[in-house]
């Protein structure tokens, strides 16, 4: 019997799969299912990306203009297995290829996060494998490392996402330091609050993205919240001014709000990256998280990068946004530091990054 009372039989949790050697030629089995992509990827050695497929459900959810939690979970289900077996297919090895199964553990929506833990755990079980649970932030800082394996660390992270906006230390892999936050809505959420306001639907980062290519970024002089102060941020001001702004100046067409509104976030966002770096005397910064998909923060960013004498590390769009690459990268590296994770590990929707200073 078990220490839990279970028949050991029964009890999956004393059933670790030993580990092998975790080298550059480990393939870890990537799996994302904490908002509304359903993702898989295979990944070598951390950084070799041999396969990623996201599907997304973007189209199931724009009627709701958001994520509505049980259709994601339920969509998640349908979508997961297929998923998988075409990065299988995409990466054109054998199932019996795979020697660990990483999947996101938190945060996010429980009953998506679920979905995807109790398949990674039946994987697990069934070929015999590791299982590695990954925290969602991590995995975004290691979009990074995807592009170029040879990070001189220690670096800035900029993690803009969603759910969340940071400033992170990076000193060495899996030591992280906090730097910056923001205090009220993330940037992400800025970007989706914004745009259903101004009625240009969701994914409202993208769409504010697009429409604002073809406006005046100095037509209004919105807030830069907290400029000056600290390395936290303050979003939830400039959407109210965005409101606000609106209802006084019907006129003023939606382009220009959309580009004024997009500078205001992007100039806080690139000087307080910038100023950290310099806090910290990192080498460079990298960008992670859906939000690092913007063009102008890419642009931006690089430009006071180059200005700074900093190197400026930037993921493809499509490692910033949600994928299960950097969910097999970060999964590699957790793996070879922490070995597996106990098959009894739940889904943890309000996950934080593990902060050791
Ligand atoms: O990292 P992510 O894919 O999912 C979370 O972990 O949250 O980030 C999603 C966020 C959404 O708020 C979305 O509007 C925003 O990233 N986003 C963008 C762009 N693409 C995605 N925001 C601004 N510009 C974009 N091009
Ligand atoms: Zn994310």
């Amino acid at each position: 019997m078990a220490m839990n009372g279970l028949p050991e039989l029964l009890d999956i949790s004393l059933r670790v799969t030993p580990l092998h050697p975790v080298d550059p030629s480990t393939v870890v089995l990537g799996i994302e299912t904490s908002c509304d992509e359903t993702a898989a990827a295979l990944v070598m050695g951390g950084k070799d990306v041999l396969s990623s497929v996201v599907s997304s459900q973007v189209d199931l959810h724009a009627a709701f203009g958001g994520v509505v939690p049980e259709i994601a979970s339920r969509a998640h289900l349908e979508l997961l297995n297929p998923v998988i077996a075409a990065a299988v297919v995409e990466a054109g090895l054998e199932e019996s290829r795979v020697d660990a199964v990483a999947c996101t553990i938190g945060p996010g929506l429980i009953g998506a996060l679920l979905v995807g833990v109790a398949t990674a755990k039946a994987l697990a079980l069934t070929w015999g494998v590791p299982l590695v649970g990954v925290n969602h932030l991590e995995a975004h800082l290691y979009a990074a490392f995807l592009d170029d394996p040879e990070l001189e660390l220690p670096l800035v992270v900029l993690l803009v996402s969603g759910g969340h906006t940071m400033l992170v230390e990076m000193v060495d892999h899996g030591t992280y330091r906090l730097l910056g936050q923001s205090i009220d809505d993330a940037a992400g959420e800025a970007f989706d609050k914004v745009a259903r306001f101004l009625g240009l639907g969701y994914p409202g980062g993208p769409a504010i993205d697009r429409v604002a290519v073809h406006g005046d970024p100095a037509a209004v002089a919105f807030p830069r919240a907290m400029l000056r102060e600290s390395l936290d941020f303050s979003f939830s001001g400039l959407k109210t001014a965005v409101v606000n702004h609106v209802r006084a100046h019907p006129e003023v067409a939606t382009e220009h709000v959309a580009a004024s509104f997009q500078q205001a976030v992007v100039d806080v966002l690139v000087a307080k990256a910038i100023r950290a770096a310099g806090a910290v005397g990192a080498r460079g910064i990298v960008l992670g998280g859906g939000v690092g998909a913007n063009s102008l923060l890419r642009t931006e960013l690089m430009d006071a990068c180059e200005r700074a004498g900093l190197r400026c590390h930037l993921p493809s769009p499509s490692m910033c946004t949600d994928n299960a690459a950097m969910i097999a990268s970060a999964g590699w590296y957790r793996l070879r530091a922490d070995g597996p994770t106990p098959l009894d590990v739940g889904a943890h929707p309000n996950l934080r990054l593990p902060l050791a200073l």
